[in-house]
């Protein structure tokens, strides 16, 4: 069971980047709890972060074959990135959402994802724990689907 993290825009700033939204977790931190509880899981992880939305789309697309999920946070481009969507769309790994703070509480812009519609699903809204539950869910549904 392999999964691939892929981290969006300004997430490579968490700790210092509005700490009061996002917590005071580093993105090295959060990958490091990642990382733990994928071993006790006995997944394979890998973790990276792009600010380029050109990027996450390669990412995405060399994913196929490579990884059995992806979770994606894509930070701001989940509100305007047809691309990585259809990206999403294309290669058909399944592709979890997820996000730190809950969308769906702040801003109207942020709102709408333009990624869920193609992902299994999102979670939004539990901090780093996110990165976690998706972690778990991605192995539960992965094993239950099969
Ligand atoms: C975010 C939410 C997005 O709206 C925002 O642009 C981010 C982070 C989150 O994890 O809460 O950069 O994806």
């Amino acid at each position: 069971m392999k999964i691939l993290f892929l981290n969006g825009p300004n997430l490579n700033l968490l700790g210092q980047r509005e700490p009061e939204v996002y917590g005071r977790a580093t993105l090295a931190d959060i990958e490091a709890k990642v990382r733990e509880r994928a071993a006790q899981l006995k997944a394979g992880i890998d973790f990276r972060q792009s600010n380029l939305e050109g990027e996450l789309v390669d990412w995405i697309q060399q994913a196929k074959g490579q990884f059995d999920v992806i979770v994606i946070n894509a930070a701001a481009y989940t509100h305007t990135s047809i691309a990585l969507r259809d990206a999403i769309a294309a290669v058909g790994v399944p592709t979890i959402e997820i996000h730190l703070s809950n969308i769906h509480a702040r801003e109207e812009f942020r709102h709408k994802s333009l990624i869920a519609p193609v992902c299994w699903g999102q979670i939004t809204g539990f901090g780093q724990k996110s990165y976690i539950l998706a972690l778990e869910a991605a192995i539960d549904v992965k094993v239950n689907k099969k």
